[in-house]
């Protein structure tokens, strides 16, 4: 079979994100903060406060670390020795679904099990210890409201997520029930914060310049430093960090393929900017284009980011890798042009995405400085999609040059590997210093 040079031509075209369509998502991305920020009700950003700001880099003590917001849950205990300096002293983890076995995440499941699920996971980090004393920052990333640093009410599950029983309710209320069914009396949790805040926190602890913190993995989404935002209720330094919820930005075009995703998601008409940038949904998008051109509409092949990355690394003439990878997923072995066009639209979605990002980044950039000069700066970032997906950095890097000109050589992109560890102890730190 050879795809149809016009049909393969008009799926392409659909992942294109021109350089006007960038500077027209990255102003809406500014007038939605714009907006956000006298009221969050007319924005599709949620800007949510986090009632913390940067740390001052001198945060010391061992603190427990709970990452939870993807599919694998981590434990640590890192004790950080202030200077921007830690130690990692313990750390477990396990995945929340083993298809077959178990699934905590899925319509299933219940509040009590995923959280009796994080409390056996503690239990492990404290090695049983239910005698010292550990207060522990919780990195919960998903959308939620908060009215200080401890109490984050989950609004509405994100990444496919369906545990019922958690959306409305305060996640460390649940998470303390489940410590105290275990019989952990000693761990206090005493901070939530987004897995965002986390990176920033992290990233902040140890570089200066750092005002935007960012996922780039199976969800997408970034926060940042707003000087204007204050509250006696707020830890740390230089105003409040807001977590954006930047993946359900609204304010840009979907393409066919991403309303027709959107459709048959858990969460229909929501998460738009996620649903077109993030590692979750890169592999659905290049499944529903690659069934169009075989003619097969409507099948789900199963293509998923690491797939799609697996593809465009392989540089080989013959391209055998991602023949093998197609093959698998389609049925059948294809011509070899066949591949080259697969490949083609698998690097035109992660293209696109890195562009629609940046736009993102942009948007809080030019915010940040308002009418004054942009400062120099690093973002930072953590995500497997921004680690290991090829074309990510420099398409990141080529944005930034299309709509910041000069001014970009101020800014660059900086990765804050196991940030949301990490930062969920600074967070703690900062929360019981001045307790
Ligand atoms: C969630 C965010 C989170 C992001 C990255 C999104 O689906 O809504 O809260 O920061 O994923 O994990």
């Amino acid at each position: 079979m050879a795809f149809n040079e016009k049909i393969f031509q008009s799926v392409l075209s659909e992942f294109e994100a021109t350089p006007e369509m960038l500077r027209e998502v990255a102003t809406n991305f500014r007038k939605d903060l714009q907006m956000g920020l006298r009221n969050p009700d007319n924005s599709s950003l949620r800007m949510l406060k986090s009632y913390v700001g940067l740390p001052s880099g001198n945060e010391k003590g061992e603190f427990l670390a709970l990452d939870f917001g993807g599919t694998n849950v981590r434990v640590s205990r890192i004790k950080l020795k202030g200077s921007g300096e830690f130690e990692i002293v313990r750390r477990v983890g396990e995945p929340l679904i083993v298809p077959g076995e178990y699934d905590y995440i899925g319509k299933d499941s219940t509040a009590e099990q995923m959280f009796d699920f994080l409390a056996k996971l503690i239990d492990d980090a404290i090695e049983g210890d239910h005698d010292t004393k550990f207060y522990l920052g919780h990195t919960f990333s998903f959308p939620s409201t908060q009215d200080d640093l401890n109490n984050a009410r989950l609004i509405i599950w994100t990444k496919e997520f369906a545990t019922p029983g958690v959306e409305g309710e305060v996640v460390n209320d649940l998470l303390n029930a489940a410590l105290k069914r275990r019989g952990i009396n000693n761990v206090e949790p005493v901070a939530v914060i987004n897995d965002t805040v986390a990176v920033l926190l992290s990233a902040a602890y140890k570089n200066a310049g750092i005002y935007i913190g960012s996922i780039y993995a199976t969800g997408h989404n970034t926060c940042y430093l707003e000087p204007s935002v204050h509250d006696e209720k707020c830890f740390g330094q230089g105003g409040m960090i807001l977590n954006l919820e930047s993946g359900g930005f609204m304010k840009l075009t979907p393409n066919r393929f991403d309303m027709e995703f959107d459709r048959k998601s858990e969460k229909p008409g929501e998460q738009r900017l996620e649903k077109m940038a993030s590692g979750r949904y890169m592999g659905e998008l290049l499944g529903m284009a690659v069934a169009e051109l075989t003619g097969e509409n409507g099948k789900d092949y199963g293509f998923t980011s690491i797939d799609m990355s697996m593809m465009i690394f392989d540089e080989t003439p013959n391209l055998e890798k991602a023949s093998d990878i197609i093959a698998k997923k389609i049925g059948k072995q294809l011509e070899l042009d066949d591949v080259k066009k697969i490949r083609e639209l698998a690097s035109a979605i992660v293209i696109r995405s890195a562009r629609l990002i940046t736009c993102s980044f942009v948007g809080i950039i030019w915010q940040r400085a308002g009418e004054g000069e942009i400062e120099k700066q690093h973002i930072a970032i953590d995500g497997s999609v921004y680690e290991k997906m090829p074309l990510v950095k420099e398409n990141i890097a080529k944005a930034l040059a299309e709509l910041l000109g000069a001014d970009a050589a101020k800014v660059d992109t900086i990765l804050d590997n196991g940030g949301s560890g990490l930062g969920a102890a600074i967070a703690a730190a900062m929360a019981v210093v001045d307790k």
